[in-house]
Protein backbone atom coordinates (compact mmCIF):
# COMPACT_ATOMS: atom_id res chain seq x y z
CA UNK A 1 0.00 0.00 0.00
CA UNK A 2 1.07 3.53 -0.56
CA UNK A 3 2.60 5.86 2.25
CA UNK A 4 1.84 9.64 2.54
CA UNK A 5 5.34 10.12 0.93
CA UNK A 6 5.11 8.20 -1.76
CA UNK A 7 1.52 9.67 -2.84
CA UNK A 8 3.16 12.85 -3.14
CA UNK A 9 6.30 11.67 -4.89
CA UNK A 10 3.73 9.85 -7.19
CA UNK A 11 1.38 13.35 -7.41
CA UNK A 12 4.15 15.43 -8.76
CA UNK A 13 4.52 12.50 -11.20
CA UNK A 14 0.85 13.08 -11.85
CA UNK A 15 1.15 16.65 -12.19
CA UNK A 16 3.60 16.17 -14.92
CA UNK A 17 1.20 13.94 -16.87
CA UNK A 18 -0.95 16.48 -16.77
CA UNK A 19 0.62 19.37 -18.82
CA UNK A 20 0.89 16.76 -21.74
CA UNK A 21 -1.77 18.58 -24.49
CA UNK A 22 -4.33 15.65 -24.59
CA UNK A 23 -3.19 15.02 -28.64
CA UNK A 24 -0.28 12.92 -27.20
CA UNK A 25 -0.53 9.68 -26.33
CA UNK A 26 -1.07 8.00 -22.29
CA UNK A 27 1.93 6.83 -21.36
CA UNK A 28 2.85 2.83 -22.71
CA UNK A 29 2.65 0.21 -20.04
CA UNK A 30 6.64 0.23 -19.54
CA UNK A 31 6.38 4.17 -18.69
CA UNK A 32 3.80 3.76 -16.50
CA UNK A 33 5.34 0.50 -14.30
CA UNK A 34 8.66 2.77 -14.40
CA UNK A 35 6.83 5.50 -11.87
CA UNK A 36 5.41 4.73 -8.36
CA UNK A 37 2.25 3.64 -8.97
CA UNK A 38 -0.34 6.51 -7.60
CA UNK A 39 -3.12 6.48 -9.87
CA UNK A 40 -5.63 9.11 -8.94
CA UNK A 41 -8.73 7.01 -8.15
CA UNK A 42 -11.68 9.41 -7.34
CA UNK A 43 -14.95 8.08 -6.05
CA UNK A 44 -17.31 8.70 -8.37
CA UNK A 45 -20.82 10.12 -7.42
CA UNK A 46 -24.45 10.18 -9.04
CA UNK A 47 -23.76 13.04 -11.60
CA UNK A 48 -20.62 10.15 -13.43
CA UNK A 49 -23.89 7.83 -14.30
CA UNK A 50 -23.54 8.18 -17.59
CA UNK A 51 -20.19 8.02 -17.81
CA UNK A 52 -19.66 5.04 -16.17
CA UNK A 53 -22.46 3.57 -18.64
CA UNK A 54 -20.05 4.79 -21.69
CA UNK A 55 -17.20 2.62 -20.22
CA UNK A 56 -18.93 -0.59 -20.19
CA UNK A 57 -21.28 -0.21 -22.73
CA UNK A 58 -17.68 0.14 -24.47
CA UNK A 59 -16.62 -3.16 -23.40
CA UNK A 60 -16.21 -6.11 -25.99
CA UNK A 61 -18.89 -9.24 -25.83
CA UNK A 62 -16.08 -11.52 -23.47
CA UNK A 63 -15.39 -8.44 -21.69
CA UNK A 64 -19.09 -8.09 -20.07
CA UNK A 65 -19.22 -11.59 -19.90
CA UNK A 66 -15.78 -11.99 -17.71
CA UNK A 67 -17.25 -8.46 -15.85
CA UNK A 68 -20.87 -9.76 -15.14
CA UNK A 69 -20.68 -13.54 -15.33
CA UNK A 70 -22.83 -13.51 -18.72
CA UNK A 71 -23.03 -11.95 -22.08
CA UNK A 72 -24.54 -8.71 -20.66
CA UNK A 73 -26.66 -7.13 -23.45
CA UNK A 74 -26.72 -3.29 -24.03
CA UNK A 75 -30.16 -3.07 -21.91
CA UNK A 76 -28.78 -5.36 -19.28
CA UNK A 77 -26.15 -2.95 -19.04
CA UNK A 78 -28.03 -0.29 -18.90
CA UNK A 79 -30.39 -1.45 -16.34
CA UNK A 80 -27.68 -2.04 -13.94
CA UNK A 81 -25.84 1.67 -14.23
CA UNK A 82 -29.24 2.93 -13.28
CA UNK A 83 -29.84 0.43 -10.36
CA UNK A 84 -26.44 1.81 -8.77
CA UNK A 85 -26.93 2.97 -5.08
CA UNK A 86 -24.35 5.53 -4.84
CA UNK A 87 -25.85 6.51 -1.54
CA UNK A 88 -25.36 2.30 -0.18
CA UNK A 89 -22.09 1.68 -2.34
CA UNK A 90 -19.09 2.51 -3.48
CA UNK A 91 -17.85 3.12 -7.12
CA UNK A 92 -14.58 4.25 -7.75
CA UNK A 93 -12.90 5.36 -11.03
CA UNK A 94 -9.79 6.24 -13.07
CA UNK A 95 -10.18 8.96 -15.63
CA UNK A 96 -7.87 10.10 -18.38
CA UNK A 97 -6.47 12.99 -19.74
CA UNK A 98 -9.37 13.63 -22.12
CA UNK A 99 -11.85 12.79 -18.98
CA UNK A 100 -12.56 9.63 -20.22
CA UNK A 101 -13.76 7.05 -17.57
CA UNK A 102 -10.62 4.50 -18.29
CA UNK A 103 -10.96 2.12 -15.39
CA UNK A 104 -13.85 1.62 -12.63
CA UNK A 105 -14.71 -0.05 -9.83
CA UNK A 106 -17.98 -1.34 -8.02
CA UNK A 107 -17.83 -2.25 -4.09
CA UNK A 108 -21.23 -3.35 -3.42
CA UNK A 109 -22.27 -3.48 0.04
CA UNK A 110 -24.40 -6.57 1.57
CA UNK A 111 -25.95 -4.64 3.98
CA UNK A 112 -27.38 -0.87 4.35
CA UNK A 113 -24.64 0.39 7.00
CA UNK A 114 -21.53 -2.64 5.84
CA UNK A 115 -20.86 -2.84 9.36
CA UNK A 116 -19.79 -6.34 10.18
CA UNK A 117 -21.04 -7.47 6.80
CA UNK A 118 -18.95 -8.25 3.91
CA UNK A 119 -18.89 -6.88 0.08
CA UNK A 120 -18.45 -7.62 -2.89
CA UNK A 121 -15.63 -6.29 -5.84
CA UNK A 122 -16.73 -5.82 -9.60
CA UNK A 123 -14.11 -4.29 -11.75
CA UNK A 124 -13.51 -3.25 -15.46
CA UNK A 125 -10.41 -1.37 -17.43
CA UNK A 126 -10.79 -0.56 -20.91
CA UNK A 127 -8.21 -2.89 -23.26
CA UNK A 128 -6.45 -0.12 -23.75
CA UNK A 129 -4.90 0.41 -20.61
CA UNK A 130 -5.10 -2.93 -18.92
CA UNK A 131 -1.29 -4.57 -18.13
CA UNK A 132 -0.53 -1.25 -15.92
CA UNK A 133 -1.57 -2.10 -12.69
CA UNK A 134 -4.98 0.13 -12.69
CA UNK A 135 -7.00 -3.24 -12.03
CA UNK A 136 -5.01 -3.97 -8.67
CA UNK A 137 -4.99 -0.41 -7.85
CA UNK A 138 -8.69 -0.46 -7.65
CA UNK A 139 -8.43 -3.54 -5.85
CA UNK A 140 -6.61 -2.32 -3.24
CA UNK A 141 -8.52 1.00 -2.69
CA UNK A 142 -11.98 -1.10 -2.41
CA UNK A 143 -10.27 -2.87 0.25
CA UNK A 144 -8.71 0.09 1.83
CA UNK A 145 -12.39 1.90 1.93
CA UNK A 146 -14.04 -1.24 3.09
CA UNK A 147 -11.78 -1.67 6.09
CA UNK A 148 -12.58 1.92 7.00
CA UNK A 149 -15.90 1.17 6.70
CA UNK A 150 -15.82 -2.04 9.29
CA UNK A 151 -16.32 -4.58 6.36
CA UNK A 152 -14.48 -7.82 7.26
CA UNK A 153 -14.66 -9.76 4.48
CA UNK A 154 -14.45 -8.76 0.93
CA UNK A 155 -15.24 -11.11 -2.07
CA UNK A 156 -14.99 -11.27 -5.49
CA UNK A 157 -17.09 -13.47 -8.12
CA UNK A 158 -15.28 -14.51 -11.12
CA UNK A 159 -15.33 -17.09 -14.04
CA UNK A 160 -12.14 -19.50 -13.74
CA UNK A 161 -10.77 -18.52 -16.58
CA UNK A 162 -10.56 -14.65 -15.14
CA UNK A 163 -6.30 -15.15 -14.70
CA UNK A 164 -6.03 -11.87 -14.47
CA UNK A 165 -8.98 -11.25 -11.74
CA UNK A 166 -7.34 -13.91 -9.78
CA UNK A 167 -4.13 -13.24 -10.28
CA UNK A 168 -5.28 -9.43 -8.63
CA UNK A 169 -6.43 -11.28 -6.12
CA UNK A 170 -4.71 -13.71 -5.22
CA UNK A 171 -2.17 -10.78 -4.90
CA UNK A 172 -3.79 -8.79 -2.30
CA UNK A 173 -4.09 -12.32 -0.32
CA UNK A 174 -7.13 -13.28 -1.06
CA UNK A 175 -8.23 -16.81 -0.52
CA UNK A 176 -9.83 -18.76 -3.68
CA UNK A 177 -11.99 -21.27 -3.78
CA UNK A 178 -12.77 -22.95 -7.34
CA UNK A 179 -16.03 -24.40 -8.45
CA UNK A 180 -15.74 -25.51 -11.58
CA UNK A 181 -16.17 -22.97 -14.16
CA UNK A 182 -16.34 -20.08 -11.30
CA UNK A 183 -14.32 -18.63 -9.01
CA UNK A 184 -15.04 -17.23 -5.31
CA UNK A 185 -12.09 -15.17 -3.83
CA UNK A 186 -12.31 -14.18 0.06
CA UNK A 187 -9.93 -11.23 1.66
CA UNK A 188 -10.42 -11.13 5.20
CA UNK A 189 -9.67 -7.50 6.00
CA UNK A 190 -7.79 -6.42 8.98
CA UNK A 191 -9.44 -3.48 11.58
CA UNK A 192 -9.22 -0.13 10.09
CA UNK A 193 -6.85 2.38 11.55
CA UNK A 194 -6.06 5.77 11.64
CA UNK A 195 -3.51 5.09 9.05
CA UNK A 196 -6.06 3.14 6.54
CA UNK A 197 -7.79 6.32 7.11
CA UNK A 198 -5.29 9.11 6.74
CA UNK A 199 -4.13 7.88 3.69
CA UNK A 200 -7.71 6.99 2.23
CA UNK A 201 -8.37 10.67 2.68
CA UNK A 202 -5.19 11.76 1.09
CA UNK A 203 -5.86 9.49 -1.71
CA UNK A 204 -9.39 10.79 -2.33
CA UNK A 205 -8.22 14.63 -2.33
CA UNK A 206 -5.03 13.61 -4.37
CA UNK A 207 -7.56 12.30 -7.32
CA UNK A 208 -10.42 15.09 -6.83
CA UNK A 209 -7.21 17.84 -7.45
CA UNK A 210 -6.67 15.79 -10.34
CA UNK A 211 -9.91 15.57 -11.59
CA UNK A 212 -10.80 19.20 -11.50
CA UNK A 213 -7.23 19.55 -12.77
CA UNK A 214 -8.20 17.71 -16.37
CA UNK A 215 -11.63 19.39 -16.16
CA UNK A 216 -9.31 22.81 -16.06
CA UNK A 217 -6.90 21.20 -18.47
CA UNK A 218 -9.44 20.12 -21.15
CA UNK A 219 -10.75 23.48 -21.27
CA UNK A 220 -7.72 25.20 -21.84
CA UNK A 221 -6.62 23.09 -24.81
CA UNK A 222 -10.51 23.22 -26.35
CA UNK A 223 -10.32 27.09 -25.65
CA UNK A 224 -6.51 26.95 -27.51
CA UNK A 225 -8.39 25.47 -30.00
CA UNK A 226 -11.26 27.55 -30.65
CA UNK A 227 -8.74 30.42 -30.99
CA UNK A 228 -6.84 28.98 -33.54
CA UNK A 229 -9.84 28.01 -35.85
CA UNK A 230 -10.62 31.57 -35.29
CA UNK A 231 -7.17 32.66 -36.32
CA UNK A 232 -7.28 30.38 -39.44
CA UNK A 233 -10.98 31.81 -40.33
CA UNK A 234 -9.20 35.60 -40.19
CA UNK A 235 -6.04 34.25 -42.19
CA UNK A 236 -8.23 32.60 -44.85
CA UNK A 237 -10.66 35.50 -45.22
CA UNK A 238 -7.78 37.72 -45.60
CA UNK A 239 -6.28 35.38 -48.20
CA UNK A 240 -9.56 35.57 -49.82
CA UNK A 241 -9.92 39.21 -49.81
CA UNK A 242 -8.96 40.72 -53.32
CA UNK A 243 -6.12 43.69 -52.37
C1 LIG B 1 -9.46 -8.09 -14.92
C2 LIG B 1 -9.01 -6.70 -15.29
C3 LIG B 1 -9.81 -5.70 -14.48
C4 LIG B 1 -7.50 -6.56 -14.97
O1 LIG B 1 -7.14 -5.20 -15.13
P1 LIG B 1 -5.62 -4.75 -15.35
O2 LIG B 1 -5.58 -3.31 -15.03
O3 LIG B 1 -5.15 -5.17 -16.68
O4 LIG B 1 -4.86 -5.60 -14.24
P2 LIG B 1 -3.42 -5.28 -13.63
O5 LIG B 1 -2.61 -4.53 -14.62
O6 LIG B 1 -3.63 -4.64 -12.30
O7 LIG B 1 -2.81 -6.73 -13.47
C5 LIG B 1 -3.07 -7.49 -12.33
C6 LIG B 1 -2.29 -8.77 -12.35
O8 LIG B 1 -2.86 -9.68 -13.31
C7 LIG B 1 -1.85 -10.08 -14.21
N1 LIG B 1 -2.51 -10.23 -15.50
C8 LIG B 1 -3.02 -9.26 -16.28
N2 LIG B 1 -3.58 -9.78 -17.38
C9 LIG B 1 -3.41 -11.13 -17.28
C10 LIG B 1 -3.78 -12.23 -18.08
N3 LIG B 1 -4.45 -12.05 -19.23
N4 LIG B 1 -3.43 -13.47 -17.67
C11 LIG B 1 -2.77 -13.66 -16.52
N5 LIG B 1 -2.41 -12.65 -15.69
C12 LIG B 1 -2.72 -11.41 -16.07
C13 LIG B 1 -0.82 -8.99 -14.20
O9 LIG B 1 0.44 -9.46 -14.61
C14 LIG B 1 -0.85 -8.59 -12.74
O10 LIG B 1 -0.14 -9.50 -11.95
P3 LIG B 1 1.31 -9.10 -11.34
O11 LIG B 1 1.10 -7.79 -10.61
O12 LIG B 1 1.63 -10.24 -10.44
O13 LIG B 1 2.21 -8.94 -12.52
C15 LIG B 1 -9.20 -6.42 -16.82
O14 LIG B 1 -8.54 -7.42 -17.55
C16 LIG B 1 -10.66 -6.33 -17.26
O15 LIG B 1 -11.28 -5.28 -17.20
N6 LIG B 1 -11.23 -7.49 -17.71
C17 LIG B 1 -12.64 -7.51 -18.15
C18 LIG B 1 -13.62 -7.40 -16.97
C19 LIG B 1 -13.27 -8.39 -15.86
O16 LIG B 1 -12.81 -9.49 -16.09
N7 LIG B 1 -13.53 -7.99 -14.61
C20 LIG B 1 -13.24 -8.81 -13.46
C21 LIG B 1 -14.43 -9.58 -12.99
S1 LIG B 1 -15.30 -8.68 -11.79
Amino acid sequence: MLDATNIIKASLEVGRELLRPPHESDSTPEQMRAIPLLVPIRSLGVNHRTRIATHLLSLEPHDRYLRFGYMAQDEQIQRYVDGLNFDRDEIFGIYNRKLELIAMAHLAYASPEGQDACAEFGVSVVPAARGRGYGARLFERAAMHATNDGVSLLFVHALSENAAMLKIARNAGARVERDGTESEAFLHLPQATLDSQVTELIEEQVAQTDYRIKVQAKQFWSFLADLQNIRRDVIDGQARTPP
